[in-house]
C-alpha cells in the first residue's frame, strides 16, 4: 500500500502553513483563481508575466513553479473555466500528485479551486490527490522510487467532502493492490483476510464457507471450478446492517478469480499472467464494503465473492461435464475457460434466494468480447432493470466511469439453452459473447430481483494513464461508481 494518507482541511491564511509546496490554479484563458491571484500580487506579478509570454497557459495538468525567499508555489493549469467541473478537479488532484511525486515533495497545501459551492468538488479534489499518488511497489526491494507523498492540507476546504473523498479512494487503492498483487499473493485466502479485516472494523458480519461447505451448501458451480486446484476455494459473505430493519438489502457480487488459465479449455501463454486480475470484481465489492465500513450510511448492503482459482489438474472438471448451481439448474460446461459465470451462478443464486434485495450488482472479468468492443476505456453493462439501468448510467456520468448498456433480448437468453442440461456456459459460437455472458447469469438472478451485471474485463486494467490514475496495472474503477449510486 502506498498512497496518500492525509487530506485535512485548514481556514488558516496561506501563509500560515508549513507544508513545503503551495498549489494554485489558473485556466485555460489565462485567468487566475482567487488564491493565484494574491500569490500573483505577493510576487510582484511574475505569475502573470509568464502567462502573457505564454510560459503558462493553462492547459490541465500543464504547470510551473515559482518561488520566494520562503515559499515554493506551483501553478497547476486546470483547463477551460467553463468546463471545470468535478471530473477536471478530480484530474487536478491527481495531476498536483503526480508532481509532488516526481519533485520528491512530501506535503503540501493546495487551494481549494471549487471554492467550495459544492461538498461534492472538494471530495473529487481529494480522490484525485490520493488516487494520483498511488503507487504499487509492494514486491521490489529497495525500490528507488522516492518517498511517499505523505499528507496534504486543503485551504477552506469542505472538511466533510474532502474526508469522504480520501476514504472513498483508499477504497479504490485497496482494490488495486489487491488487483497488481500477482496470483500466488492474492489467493482466495488473501481475499478472506481482507474480508475480515474490514469486517472487524466496524459492525460488520463476515461469513466465510470453506470447499466442504461450498459443496455441502449445494455450490456444485464453483466447486466444480474449484476442482482443479489446491488453492483453498473460499465463498464470502459480508453484511453490512446499517440501515432500518426492514429496508430491503442491496447484493454487490463480485467475481473473485485469482488466476484464470483457463483449465483444461487452456489459454495461449501470451499475457496468460494478467490473469491475475481476473479477481477485479471482488476487489470491487471489498473497496466499496471498505468505504460502506467507514462512512457508516444508513444501508443493507451485502458483499458476497466466490474466489478460487481456475486451474488444471486431475481432478478438473471437462468440458462436457454437468455441474448443479446452488439454485438446482444444471449447466453443461462446454468451455472450462467460461469459469466466471459458473462461479457466480452460484453467489447471484445465494443472493436472491436467501434475502429480499432492493437490487443486485455484480463485476467480472468476464469476457474478452468487451475489450474488443469497448477497449479499455469503458465498462460493458446489461441487466434486467431499465430505471436501474438508468441509475448506473447517471452515477457512470457523475463519477466519470464510463459505462455502456448491451441488450439482453430474448433472442440472446435463448443461445444459452443447453441440450442435455439446463443451460450452458457458451453461447452460440464466437458472436456476441458478452450478451451470452450476462443472459447465462440472468438465469440465477430470476425474475424478481432488479440486476445490473458490469462486464469489467476491459476497465479493470490496461486503461491508458489519466491523471489519476496508474501508470499501469490495476484500475480499481466503478468502486466510485457504485458509492454513487448508493447514495453513501
Ligand atoms: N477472465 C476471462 C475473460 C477475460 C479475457 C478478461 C481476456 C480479460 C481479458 C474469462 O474467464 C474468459 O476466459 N472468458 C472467455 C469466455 C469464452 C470461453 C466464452 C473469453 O472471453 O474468451
Ligand atoms: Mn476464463
Ligand atoms: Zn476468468
Amino acid at each position: 500500500m502506498s498512497y496518500l494518507q492525509r487530506v485535512t482541511n485548514t481556514d488558516r491564511p496561506w501563509s500560515e502553513t508549513n507544508a513545503r509546496l503551495l498549489v494554485v490554479g489558473i485556466f485555460e484563458n489565462q485567468s487566475l483563481t482567487s488564491l493565484g491571484q494574491e500569490i500573483d500580487l505577493h510576487l510582484g506579478g511574475v505569475i502573470k508575466k509568464a502567462a502573457s509570454l505564454g510560459d503558462l497557459t493553462g492547459k490541465p495538468g500543464e504547470s510551473r513553479t515559482f518561488y520566494d525567499d520562503d515559499h515554493v508555489f506551483l501553478v497547476m493549469g486546470l483547463g477551460p473555466r467553463d468546463q471545470f467541473n468535478s471530473e477536471a478537479i478530480r484530474k487536478a488532484g491527481g495531476s498536483i500528485s503526480k508532481v509532488a511525486l516526481a519533485s520528491k515533495i512530501t506535503t503540501l497545501a493546495v487551494e481549494c479551486f471549487c471554492a467550495c459551492s459544492e461538498k461534492s468538488e472538494c471530495q473529487a479534489l481529494a480522490e484525485g490527490l490520493v488516487l494520483g499518488s498511488y503507487r504499487f511497489n509492494e514486491h521490489r526491494t529497495g525500490n528507488d522510487d522516492g518517498p511517499d507523498l505523505e499528507a496534504v492540507t486543503v485551504l477552506s476546504g469542505d472538511e466533510t467532502g474532502l474526508t469522504k473523498g480520501a476514504v472513498i479512494a483508499a477504497g479504490v487503492c485497496l482494490a488495486r493492490d489487491l488487483g497488481n498483487h500477482p496470483g500466488n499473493v492474492a489467493t482466495p485466502t488473501r481475499l478472506a483476510k481482507e474480508a475480515l479485516r474490514i469486517g472487524g472494523s466496524c459492525d460488520m458480519k463476515v461469513t466465510i464457507l470453506d470447499r466442504e461447505e461450498i459443496v455441502e451448501q449445494g455450490m456444485g458451480a464453483l466447486a466444480g471450478v474449484a476442482q482443479g486446484s489446491d488453492e483453498p476455494p473460499k465463498f464470502i459473505v459480508m453484511d453490512y446492517n446499517g440501515g432500518a430493519a426492514d429496508l430491503k438489502p442491496i447484493a454487490l457480487v463480485g467475481k473473485g478469480l485469482t488466476f484464470d488459465s483457463g483449465g483444461i479449455s487452456i489459454k495461449p501463454s501470451a499475457q496468460m499472467d494478467e490473469m491475475k486480475f481476473d479477481m477485479c470484481g471482488s476487489a470491487i465489492v471489498l473497496g466499496v464494503m471498505q468505504a460502506i465500513s467507514v462512512l457508516k450510511p444508513a444501508l443493507n448492503v451485502i458483499g458476497v465473492i466466490p474466489s478460487t482459482e481456475n486451474l488444471l489438474g486431475a481432478k478438473a472438471c471437462k468440458p462436457g461435464d454437468i455441474l448443479k448451481a446452488y439454485n438446482g439448474k444444471t449447466i453443461e460446461i462446454l468451455n472450462t475457460d467460461a469459469e466466471g459465470r459458473l462461479i457466480l451462478a452460484d453467489a447471484l443464486s445465494y443472493v436472491t434466494a436467501n434475502y429480499e434485495l432492493d437490487y443486485a450488482l455484480d463485476f467480472a472479468t468476464l469476457t474478452g468480447a468487451v475489450l474488443i468492443a469497448l477497449g479499455h476505456h469503458t465498462t460493458g453493462i446489461m441487466g434486467t432493470d431499465e430505471d436501474l439501468i438508468r441509475r448506473v448510467k447517471e452515477s457512470s456520468v457523475n463519477t466519470g466511469e464510463k459505462v455502456w448498456g448491451f441488450p439482453l433480448w430474448d433472442e440472446y437468453c435463448e443461445e444459452v439453452k443447453s441440450k442435455i442440461a439446463d443451460v450452458k456456459n457458451l453461447g452460440e459460437g464466437r458472436n456476441s459473447g458478452t450478451i451470452a455472458g450476462g443472459a447465462f447469469l440472468k438465469e440465477f438472478v430470476g425474475n424478481d430481483t432488479p440486476w445490473v451485471h458490469f462486464d469489467i474485463a476491459g476497465s479493470a486494467w490496461g486503461e491508458k494513464e489519466k491523471p489519476y490514475g496508474p501508470k499501469a496495472g490495476a484500475t480499481g474503477n466503478i468502486i466510485r461508481l457504485v458509492i454513487d449510486l448508493l447514495g453513501v
